[in-house]
Order: C-alpha cells, then sequence, then structure tokens
C-alpha cells in the first residue's frame, strides 16, 4: 500500500464518523509558546484548553510535524525521523476511551489490513478503563496489553493539556529481538510503536505536573505515517518507504555512495534523506536560515545535511538535489512545495554554498587547533567561540567533530564568549552605533538575502515576513505596541536614498499590523522596515500584504522630479559649474545643495524659478531605462560626484532636456510636479549653496496664502491688488513725511523742556546742578533732554529721573571739562540707582541708571545730588 492510500484510508475511515477533514498547518505554529508544529494536536490546542470554542465536535487531519529532539539518533535507527506526518483524529469534549480504542483497532485490523497476532497495546499504569475496553469491549488477549509509566503519559507544552494514553504496536517478528512485547519484552526495535491515543483530560502547569482538569475530556490520536508505510510496505526501516526512497537514492546518486554499501556511509544517507526533507518542508513554510529560534533548527539541520555530504564525497551542491526529490515524492500532497520551489531552492542554494566555504577553512582550522592541543582532551571555549564567529562554524559541527576525535569542547566557556558578544551587539544598537549594528544587519542580509524592490511599479504587494528586529534582538514574533525593523523578500517601500525619504505605510498579516513610519536600506539593497506593531502581532514566516502610503509617495514623486527640473534651470542660469553637492527629496518640498561662489541674485533666482516652471507647463514626458554605464554617458546623462553606481544604472529622462543617473522615483510627466516655488536661497559653506522649494500641493497651498495676504493687504490699503505696491510705496513715503514733521515739532517741545528745566539750577562753586524729576518723556528724549540742559549750564551736572511701570530710571550727564577734572555722570546716577536696586551704565559723560523699585525716585535724585555737589566741592 503506496503512502497516498494510506493516507486516504485513514481520512476516509474518519470522515465517515463525522469528522471535519482539516488539512495541514503550517509548520511555524500561531502558538507562541512552540518553536515549530511537533504534533498533529497542535493547531486544535486552544480547543483542548477551552479557549478557544471548537468549531467542529470531530477531527481528523494528516498534519507535518518537526522533531528535532531525536536529531543525534537520526540514521543510526530504523524509525526515527526530524520530519513526518502525523496522522490523527480528534474529539473536542465529544467522544472518549470507547470509540477511541475501539476505531483504531478497527482500522488497523481492516482497511489498513494488519495482522491482529501482531498487535501489542500499552495503556498508563493507573489506566483501568482503558486496560479494560482493550480486553473485554476489543476483545484482544489480556497478555498483550501492558502498562507502562511515563511513555503512557502524554502531554504538550505549560501551561499545556496532557493526559494518560495507550499505545499500539506493532511486531515486527522475532528476527528483531526478543519475545514479550514493548515493555517486557524486546522493545522498540522488535515493536514498533505505530499508533498513540492520548486521553487528554488534565492541565499541566509544568511537564507532567498536572494541576487541574480540562473543561472536557478529549481524544488526540497521532499515528506516524512514515512508519505504518514501512510495515505495509515489507520494508525493514522508514527511509526505504516510497516517499523518502527517492531522496535517499537522489543522496546516493549525489555522492556516488551505494546506500547498502557500507553502515557508515548508510547512515550519512538516511541523515541526508530525513534532513533533505525536513528543510525542504520548514522553507517551504517560510522559515528562514538564522542563528535564533526555528531558523536556527533549520540552519543546522541543513547544514548537518551539507557536512554528511561532504564527507561522503559529494563535489556539487547537496541541497538542491534533496529538495528536488522531497518534491518529487511529496509535491502531490503538499502543493506548496511545488508552489514555493524557486524560493527554496534559492534559499538552501545560498546557504549551502556560504557554508561549504565554511566548512573548507573551518576544517583547516580545526585540524590546526586540534594538533596544537598537546596533551588535554578538551577545546578551549575561545577556540569554538572563534571558529563560530569568524568561520560560521556553528558550534555542533565543531563538538561532533570533536567527540569522533575522542575530544571534547568547553561548552561553558564558548557560550560565556557568545553572551558577551551579543551583549556588545545590543549595546551597540542601542548606542546608536551604527556602524556595529552594521555588522548584525549584514549577518542578517546573508541569512534572508536581499530585498527585492517592487516600488517603481508598485504600491502594493504580497510578501513574506523574514526578519523581525527589535531593539538589536531578532524576534520571532512581534506583539501590539513593539517597536521594530521589519525585513521582507520583497517590497514596494522605497528605503531612503539619493535623497528622497523612504516611504511610509503598513505591513498586515493574518494576525497583525504594522504601522511602518521609515523605510532605509539596513545595508544597501536591504530594506529595513522601521515602525511599530499597531495591532495583533507579527511573526516571521508569515505572508504580508504591504501597502505604501500612495499619497505621500506621490507628493514625495514630485519634489523628486521638480528637483531635477530646478537643477537643469540653476545650470541654464548660473553655469554648468552648478553641480549637485546633496538634496533633500521630502512631500511636497525640496531641498537642493549645489557648487556656486556667489550669491545666486534675485532676477537669477526669478529666472531659475521661470525656467523651471515652463518646462514644468510644458509637460514633457518622464522615462525612466535602466542601461549599462557607457550607454548612460552617451545618452549625456549628469552622474554627481560621490554617488556610486553599480554596472548597470538607472536613467531618468525628463522631455529632451534633462538627463540624470537616478535611483529615485519619479512623475510619469513634468506637469504633475505642479508649480515649483521657490521659498528660499543661502549659503551653507565656502562655495556651497542651498535653494529650497515646494512642489504641488503645497506649492499652490502656498501661492494661495500669499494671495490671501496680499488680499487683505489690499484690504487695508483700500485699493485693487494691482495698486497694492504703488499704494505702499506712497503711504510709506508720507509715513516718513510725517514722522520729520512730527519730529521737528518735538525737538521744539523738549528744547522749550530743557530751557524751562535749567531755570532751576543752583550753583555750586563756578559750576551749575539741575537735580529734577521729570515725566512724560521716553528714554531717549530724557537723555536728549539731559544733554541739552548740560550746554545750557556749562560747565554744570545735570540729573533727571522719571518713573515708568514702576521702574525708576536716572539720566545723568556732566559737562566734558568737568569730566575731565574728574566728575564722573557714572558715579552720579550709580549712587541714585543704589536706592531703587539696580546699576547703571559707565560712560563718565552720559550715563544711565535705574532698578525695579520707582516709589524710591524721590530718595534716589536726592542721594545722586549730595553725590554730585560732594565731586564738585572736592574739585
Ligand atoms: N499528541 C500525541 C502525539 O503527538 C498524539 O497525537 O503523539
Amino acid at each position: 500500500m503506496d503512502s497516498a492510500e494510506l493516507r486516504r484510508r485513514f481520512v476516509s475511515f474518519f470522515e465517515e464518523r463525522s469528522h471535519v477533514v482539516r488539512s495541514s498547518a503550517s509548520l511555524i505554529p500561531v502558538d507562541p509558546t512552540l518553536l515549530l508544529t511537533n504534533a498533529g494536536m497542535v493547531p486544535f490546542k486552544p480547543y483542548f484548553l477551552g479557549e478557544e470554542p471548537p468549531p467542529f465536535a470531530r477531527a481528523v487531519s494528516v498534519q507535518k510535524v518537526v522533531r528535532t529532539i531525536d536529531i543525534d539518533i537520526i540514521g543510526t535507527t530504523t524509525r526515527h525521523l526530524s520530519f513526518f506526518e502525523m496522522m490523527g483524529n480528534f474529539s473536542f469534549g465529544d467522544y472518549f476511551k470507547p470509540e477511541a480504542i475501539a476505531w483504531a483497532y478497527e482500522l488497523v485490523t481492516g482497511p489498513l489490513g494488519m495482522d491482529p497476532e501482531r498487535l501489542w497495546f500499552t495503556v498508563y499504569e493507573s489506566d483501568d478503563d482503558a486496560a479494560q475496553i482493550w480486553i473485554d469491549q476489543v476483545g484482544v488477549p489480556a497478555e498483550r496489553v501492558q502498562r507502562g509509566g511515563k511513555d503512557n503519559f502524554w502531554q504538550m507544552g505549560v501551561p499545556g493539556p496532557c493526559g494518560p494514553s495507550s499505545e499500539i504496536f506493532y511486531d515486527k517478528g522475532p528476527e528483531f529481538g526478543v519475545e514479550g512485547g514493548p515493555i517486557d519484552g524486546g522493545g522498540e526495535e522488535r515493536y514498533v510503536e505505530i499508533w498513540n491515543l492520548v486521553f487528554m483530560q488534565n492541565l499541566q502547569d509544568q511537564p507532567y505536573h498536572v494541576v487541574g482538569d480540562l473543561p472536557a475530556k478529549n481524544i488526540d490520536t497521532g499515528m506516524g505515517l512514515d512508519r505504518v508505510a514501512a510495515i505495509l510496505q515489507n520494508k525493514p526501516n522508514v527511509f526505504e518507504i516510497d516517499t523518502i526512497r527517492p531522496v535517499l537514492e537522489a543522496g546516493s546518486a549525489l555522492s556516488g555512495v551505494d546506500y547498502g554499501a557500507d553502515p557508515m556511509s548508510d547512515v550519512s544517507l538516511r541523515i541526508l534523506a530525513d534532513h533533505g526533507r525536513t528543510v525542504t518542508f520548514l522553507i517551504g513554510d517560510g522559515v528562514s536560515p538564522s542563528n535564533e529560534g526555528r531558523g536556527h533548527v533549520l540552519r543546522r539541520v541543513l547544514r548537518r545535511a551539507v557536512r554528511h555530504g561532504w564527507q561522503l564525497g559529494a563535489q556539487d551542491m547537496v541541497m538542491p538535489r534533496l529538495v528536488e526529490a522531497t518534491i518529487g515524492a511529496l509535491g502531490i500532497c503538499y502543493p506548496e512545495l511545488v508552489q514555493k520551489r524557486d524560493q527554496i531552492m534559492d534559499v538552501v542554494e545560498r546557504e549551502e554554498s556560504r557554508f561549504r566555504r565554511t566548512l573548507e577553512s573551518g576544517h583547516q582550522l580545526l585540524d590546526t587547533e586540534i594538533a596544537g592541543l598537546g596533551e588535554t582532551t578538551l577545546i578551549p571555549g575561545s577556540t569554538a567561540f572563534r571558529l563560530h564567529d569568524t568561520y560560521g562554524f556553528p558550534i555542533e559541527l565543531t563538538t561532533e567533530i570533536a567527540a569522533e576525535r575522542g575530544l571534547e569542547v568547553d561548552l561553558a566557556g564558548f557560550e560565556r564568549e557568545m553572551s558577551e558578544q551579543r551583549d556588545r551587539a545590543r549595546r551597540a544598537w542601542k548606542g546608536g552605533d551604527e556602524a556595529a549594528a552594521q555588522d548584525i544587519y549584514r549577518e542578517l542580509q546573508d541569512d534572508v538575502g536581499p530585498t527585492e524592490f517592487l516600488g517603481y511599479e508598485l504600491e502594493s504587494s504580497p510578501a513574506r515576513v523574514l526578519a523581525i528586529l527589535g531593539e538589536g534582538d531578532q524576534l520571532e514574533r512581534a506583539d501590539a505596541g513593539r517597536l521594530v525593523e521589519v525585513f521582507l523578500d520583497r517590497t514596494p517601500f522605497y528605503g531612503e536614498s539619493g535623497g528622497q525619504v523612504g516611504d511610509s505605510g503598513t505591513i498586515s498579516t493574518e494576525t497583525g499590523v504594522i504601522e511602518v513610519d521609515d523605510t532605509r536600506h539596513a545595508v544597501q539593497g536591504f530594506h529595513g522596515h522601521r515602525g511599530r506593531v499597531s495591532s495583533g502581532y507579527v511573526m516571521i514566516g508569515q505572508d504580508a500584504e504591504t501597502r505604501i502610503d500612495s499619497p505621500r509617495r506621490e507628493a514625495i514623486r514630485k519634489s523628486h522630479t521638480g528637483t531635477h527640473v530646478l537643477h537643469w534651470a540653476l545650470r541654464e542660469v548660473i553655469g554648468a559649474h552648478a553641480h549637485q553637492a546633496g538634496s533633500l527629496v521630502e512631500p511636497g518640498r525640496l531641498r537642493f545643495d549645489f557648487s556656486h561662489f556667489q550669491g545666486v541674485t534675485g532676477p537669477e533666482l526669478d529666472e531659475v524659478e521661470r525656467l523651471a516652471n515652463h518646462r514644468l507647463i510644458e509637460n514633457g514626458h518622464v522615462q525612466t531605462t535602466v542601461t549599462s554605464r557607457e550607454q548612460a554617458q552617451e545618452m549625456g546623462a549628469l552622474a554627481f560626484f560621490g554617488d556610486k553606481y553599480g554596472e548597470r544604472v538607472r536613467v531618468v529622462q525628463i522631455g529632451t532636456f534633462s538627463t540624470e543617473l537616478c535611483g529615485g522615483t519619479h512623475t510619469h510627466t513634468a506637469a504633475q510636479v505642479g508649480p515649483l516655488v521657490v521659498t528660499s536661497e543661502s549659503s551653507i559653506g565656502s562655495n556651497l549653496r542651498r535653494v529650497e522649494a515646494l512642489t504641488g500641493d503645497v506649492a499652490y497651498e502656498r501661492l494661495i496664502a500669499w494671495r490671501r495676504q496680499l488680499e487683505e493687504s489690499a484690504r487695508l490699503l483700500r485699493v485693487p491688488v494691482a495698486q497694492v505696491p504703488q499704494r505702499l510705496a506712497a503711504t510709506l513715503e508720507r509715513l516718513e513725511a510725517l514722522e520729520d514733521q512730527l519730529g521737528a515739532a518735538r525737538a521744539g517741545d523738549l528744547s522749550g523742556i530743557a530751557e524751562k528745566l535749567s531755570s532751576g539750577a543752583t550753583a555750586v562753586k563756578s559750576s551749575k546742578i539741575l537735580v529734577d524729576h521729570v515725566t512724560g518723556l521716553s528714554q531717549d528724549e530724557m537723555r536728549r533732554v539731559a544733554l541739552d540742559i548740560r550746554e545750557r549750564l556749562a560747565p554744570g551736572v545735570v540729573v533727571l529721573g522719571t518713573v515708568n511701570d514702576g521702574k525708576g530710571s536716572l539720566v545723568a550727564a556732566v559737562s566734558p571739562a568737568l569730566v575731565a577734572a574728574g566728575v564722573s555722570a557714572a558715579v552720579i546716577a550709580a549712587a541714585g540707582a543704589s536706592l531703587l536696586g539696580g546699576g547703571g551704565s559707565r560712560d563718565p559723560e552720559l550715563a544711565q541708571a535705574g532698578g525695579p523699585q520707582g516709589d524710591q525716585l524721590e530718595a534716589a535724585l536726592e542721594q545722586a545730588r549730595s553725590e554730585a555737589e560732594r565731586s564738585l566741592a572736592a574739585l
């Protein structure tokens, strides 16, 4: 019976008994507590736990499963596999032990045609019910029902469902071991476990630690398809069944080593067959090789296979042929493998060729290290770390090779070095050390490959989540609220470059949404989408729908095409030396830096703007071509100092006037840029100028704002808009004349005030003093009046004071002759200001002083007077 027939019989047996047929779930579980789908019940876990109501009471499935717990013995036994298919029937609070047991027996001995004489059964040590059902209800001989311990209690995850189980075994015959059944007799080499019936009824908080009952009694069964196929196909081991043998043969063909030729090479061939399948299915479900989580499982399995191929002497790559054989054998049942064939090939080829280089250099290095070990049998942790860090030599491999030579590796020492390195990288990341963070990005890009950019044509597209970074850590899953940088296999998001800012938008998967607010090249060609998980969660390997913020991108396009047109116009007006030195292209605005030896004059700038807009209105086509560098040069493309281009270049032409090398995004025609409005021109360094401009809606809004301001001015001036300048000029002229008149009149007033005040002066020796409190004068006027009085008194001392807003201020003026004799206006003013709570200026001829305590003005004036009198008396 071939595997397909076996699969069919199992499913239809339960379908006939009202089970809903479920197709296999992905190997990447939704359940965040699990790394990989490792049992048929994984997709149903929430129903057992009562977290979600089951949509049906019974189900049947054939589930893809990966278990790597036995990885070290795979190939050395007849029945262990890291990837296998698990057939199962499930009851969610519906039927229980009697039906599950009876149906299992009926299916095995009926449609699957197994000899009842060869079947053995186990039950949990205290499970009398199950034993009784086997013996009394089904009628199997009592001596073939054995009781077991932990092996008959099944559990999954913490917290998780668990319960006693009953297993069915097939006796392969006396040549495989002694009589006596699976528990008391020859063990599993002779008695193969084919079916596990779990009576899922308990809840555990730690493995095998029951804390209560599940909301209902359930059934979860698992039958290993490959093991049963081996029995039904009369094969001594699982590697020879119809769906695995072709992969085994592929390994044999690529290494030139026949299966059966030698026990050691047979182990390697079985490893190739098993691992080839695991790798194919893991990548098919979206796992990429990496150093963490399930990516690490994949990498480890793949590299182990490559190493065994290499040891068998395979010259060419081994993985592609194993993948090919796997798809050939199972593609009919799992069409996703056929669909993703190219992607799977891509990943294995990249990973294998990388690893083969590592293998060669690492092996040599390890040999040298081992030769230098001397007496000790312990390979130092630092050596293992260096092999890992410099050559990417996996620790498992170092350990395996060491074991083959009777040596050990200091694993604790290795772990210490690893965690120190992780800390260093994380610190660098958080500290914004881009150069150190680059290493993380480069390694990540090596793992998952570059990003295909679709954004010249598309604004949204399906993609796949390949990696998620959160503060320097690689995440399997990111929940709502988390800031992340996401990497996809392809993207319409433009990564910031050539002055053009990155795109924003959304990345949505089945389970969550990321709001992307910036995109950049983490390393060239590797797009980092930065943003926050806004709802649900997002996981590596998920299919995603990407969508950029289209209106924003459109505004960016306008600015980018506008920048090229502005560049052209600048060169037209001020000369071809106006080289681009830098630019910033944002939605609605742009900044363009260029070399020029002096400021661009107003009329020049006007002309630049006029020419640019003329070209925009002319509305030439914008055409992009990808071509060779030589061809681009022939087309007259401007390439700019400082830019780096590959051999293939992208040329952007606008109409017939502008041709530039450019990787940016552009409008289809020139007029889509809208108006281009220059807003400023300035110097940003020696011989470097900067022009800023607006485009599209933003430029239009600015023009309209200006118009409104102009209309408002016209309204205030009470003239039509067209007459605003003349009217404003005339008005300003009149205002100036009026101010002159007013000034003259005021001057007359001030001189009258001075005259009047000076009559109050008193004499000290041959000089005069006037100290007075004035009101209604500004500071400046007070100063002018003080100087006027000083002339009238010469030689003399004037002190005027006033209060304004509660603050007191003083002006003191001293004739130059008295200054020469040692009298100081500053000293006099300061003497008064000390009472006002402040200080003053230092000019000895004319000093000003003041302070917050205006109510002390009279006292302050008196103090100033005493100081003045004292100074004059001392002459
Ligand atoms: N969950 C059990 C197993 O994986 C039965 O399906 O063996």
